[in-house]
């Protein structure tokens, strides 16, 4: 049985859910929150170490601008709700992306990671203004500035996700079977799950059946 390390998700959908529900798509975001408070739980339950969740790309700043307002009031409001418990419950939260946020968000993001650097329950990294693209010809300036070798080992330990083990697990809600340029060199050989539910009905059933499917493949890594 395949032991699971770290789960990567690609939260897609949410937009869909709200207008689906003859709302709006911010409405279907704040739903989408209590679907990602779910699944931490149940990471946690199922004793998983590393949770990456993408929410918010490079690409997503061309969406409206209320969308986007209303999307980093969610993001900030449930940071400064959550972190004393996500301390207490010795879960770590890392960034993973550039942050060039408000400067009270930057200090909010840069603070809660410093509060949580030593936990190791749990660690969340949330993926904001992310871009796998961006990440690696950042990750290689960086390493022809240092004068390193380009070699597979100094880019993996290079990149916003250093010391992070590679998703075992990728998972994309929403009924869209692409990658979006989420952490496109860390997934060369996760196992990928497409889940038609949209995010905000996706919940631990579903996760669950994923983790157990996963559980019961076999993995190869290139070798037979
Ligand atoms: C994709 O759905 C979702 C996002 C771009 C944002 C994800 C945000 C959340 C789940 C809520 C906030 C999360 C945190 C961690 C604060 P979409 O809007 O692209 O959906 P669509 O495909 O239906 O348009």
């Amino acid at each position: 049985m395949n032991t699971i390390k770290h789960v990567a998700i690609i939260m897609d959908g949410n937009g869909r859910w709200g207008l689906k529900k003859k709302k709006n798509r911010n409405f279907g975001h704040k739903k989408g929150l209590l679907t990602v408070e779910k699944i931490i739980k149940q990471t946690i339950k199922n004793k998983i170490k590393y949770l990456t969740l993408f929410a918010f790309s490079t690409e997503n700043w061309k969406r409206p601008k209320n969308e986007i307002k209303y999307l980093f009031k969610l993001l900030e409001n449930f940071i400064k709700e959550r972190i004393v418990e996500f301390n207490k419950n010795n879960i770590k939260l890392k960034i993973i992306g550039i942050k060039k946020f408000s400067p009270q968000l930057n200090k909010l993001l840069s603070d809660s990671e410093k509060k949580t650097k030593k936990n190791n329950k749990l660690q969340i990294n949330l993926a904001l203004n992310y871009g796998s693209k961006d990440e690696i010809i950042h990750t290689i300036k960086k390493l022809i500035k240092n004068k390193k070798k380009i070699n597979e080992i100094n880019i993996s330990k290079s990149l916003f996700t250093e010391g992070i083990p590679e998703p075992d697990i990728l998972i994309r809600t929403g009924n869209t079977h692409r990658l979006s340029n989420f952490l496109l060199w860390q997934i060369a050989y996760s196992e990928i799950f497409f889940e038609k539910k949209l995010w905000p009905d996706f919940n631990e059933s579903d996760y669950n059946k994923i983790l157990n499917k996963f559980k019961k493949i076999k993995r190869n890594f290139g070798k037979i």
